[in-house]
C-alpha cells in the first residue's frame, strides 16, 4: 500500500485538542502544589498516552529534551499508531511549570503538528525573539534593529505614539538593559514571570490582551511553538539562536543547524501548514484554566489551523470522579 502523504489537518485537529486537554487535566491536579516536576510529569504522561491513540506516524521534533535526558516525549521519539500521515510534532506538555506549581496565570498545555519535515529542529538553547501581531507590513520591525527603533517603527505603523505601545518581556536579570531601553522610548512593558509562548500569542490579539509586541530571549523550542501559533493567527515572529558555550553550539550542530547566526522568520521555523492546540492549565488571558465544578472538570482549548486561519475555542467537560 502506498504511504499516506496527505497531512489530514482537518481530521487531525480535534484529536490534537484531545491531546492538549489531557495534559492540562492531568497537570491541573497539581496546581498550587509547589511541585513543578510532578506537574510536568503528569502532563507528559497524559499527553503521550493521547498522542499514541492518534492515527499518525509522528515524530517529536520539539519535545522534552534529548533522548538521554528525557524518558518520554524526547526529541526523535515516534508517537501515534503508525497508521496515517507522517507528521512533525512540537510540544510542551506544561508550558509554565513554575506558574502551575505556584498557581500563577497563563500556564498552558501546548502542541503543534505539521507534515513531516515542516518544523525547525530547534535545540534546547535560548532564542532571541521578536513578535508582533497581524496587519503590519512584513519586516516593519526586525531583530537587527535596536529596541528603540522597533518601538518607534511599530508606533508609526500603528499610527500612535510610543506611549501607546505595550511590549511584553520576560522578567529576567538578563533583560534589564532591554527593559530600560524600551521604557526610554516612552513605551510600556507587561512583565511576565514565565510562559513566553503565551507572551508571543498575546501579540496576535492586541485588542483583547493590550500587547503589541514581544521582545527578549527565552527557550528556542518555545519559539517554534509560538511560530506555529502565529502562522495560524497571523503575525510575525523572528528568532535567532543564542549560545552560551560550545556544548550549546554542539546541540545545534547535532540538530542539523549549520548557520548558527541565522535569523529565522516565522515561515522558516514552520514551513508548511500546521495545526495548533493550547489548553489552559491556570487561568490566563488566552484561555481559562482547568477548573473543577462539582463532579465535573472543565477545560478551555484554542484549536487553530493555518490552512483556513480558523480558531475554535472548545470547552470540554469530563466527570471528575
Ligand atoms: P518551563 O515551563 O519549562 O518552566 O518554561 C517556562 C519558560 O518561561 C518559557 O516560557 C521560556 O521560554 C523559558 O522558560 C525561559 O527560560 P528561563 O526561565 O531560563 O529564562
Amino acid at each position: 500500500m502506498p504511504e499516506p502523504t496527505l497531512f489530514a489537518d482537518r481530521m487531525l485537529s480535534l484529536g490534537l485538542a484531545r491531546v492538549s486537554e489531557a495534559a492540562a487535566i492531568a497537570s491541573a491536579k497539581l496546581i498550587g502544589s509547589g511541585d513543578e516536576k510532578a506537574a510536568d510529569q503528569a502532563a507528559v504522561d497524559a499527553m503521550r498516552n493521547q498522542l499514541n491513540l492518534l492515527d499518525i506516524k509522528g515524530v517529536v521534533v520539539i519535545g522534552e529534551g534529548e533522548r538521554d535526558e528525557a524518558p518520554m516525549l524526547f526529541i526523535g521519539e515516534e508517537v501515534g499508531t503508525g497508521n496515517g500521515p507522517g507528521v512533525d510534532i512540537a510540544l510542551d506538555p506544561l508550558e509554565g511549570t513554575t506558574l502551575t506549581a505556584k498557581d500563577m496565570p497563563n500556564a498552558l498545555a501546548v502542541i503543534a503538528m505539521g507534515p513531516r519535515g515542516s518544523m525547525l529542529h530547534a535545540p534546547d538553547v535560548y532564542m532571541d525573539k521578536l513578535a508582533i501581531g497581524p496587519g503590519y507590513p512584513q519586516g516593519v520591525v526586525t531583530l537587527d534593529m535596536s529596541p528603540r527603533d522597533r518601538v518607534e517603527r511599530l508606533a508609526l505603523a500603528k499610527g500612535c505614539g510610543t506611549a501607546d505601545i505595550m511590549v511584553c518581556v520576560l522578567e529576567r536579570p538578563r533583560h534589564e538593559t532591554l527593559i530600560e531601553e524600551i521604557r526610554g522610548t516612552g513605551a510600556r512593558i507587561r512583565l511576565i514571570t514565565d510562559g513566553d509562548v503565551a507572551g508571543v500569542i498575546h501579540c496576535a490579539e492586541p485588542e483583547k490582551t493590550g500587547i503589541d509586541m514581544y521582545m527578549g530571549s527565552g527557550g528556542a523550542p518555545e519559539g517554534v511553538l509560538a511560530a506555529a501559533a502565529l502562522k495560524c493567527m497571523g503575525g510575525q515572529i523572528q528568532g535567532r539562536l543564542l549560545f552560551r558555550n560550545d556544548d550549546e553550539k554542539g546541540r545545534a550542530e547535532k540538530a542539523g543547524i549549520a548557520d548558527l547566526d541565522k535569523i529565522y522568520q516565522r515561515d522558516d521555523m514552520v514551513t508548511r501548514d500546521v495545526i495548533f492546540a493550547a489548553t489552559g492549565v491556570t487561568d490566563g488571558s488566552l484561555v481559562r484554566g482547568a477548573r473543577r465544578d462539582g463532579e465535573w472538570l472543565e477545560t478551555e482549548t484554542m484549536l487553530m489551523r493555518s490552512k483556513t486561519g480558523s480558531l475554535r475555542r472548545i470547552i470540554y467537560r469530563q466527570n471528575n470522579n
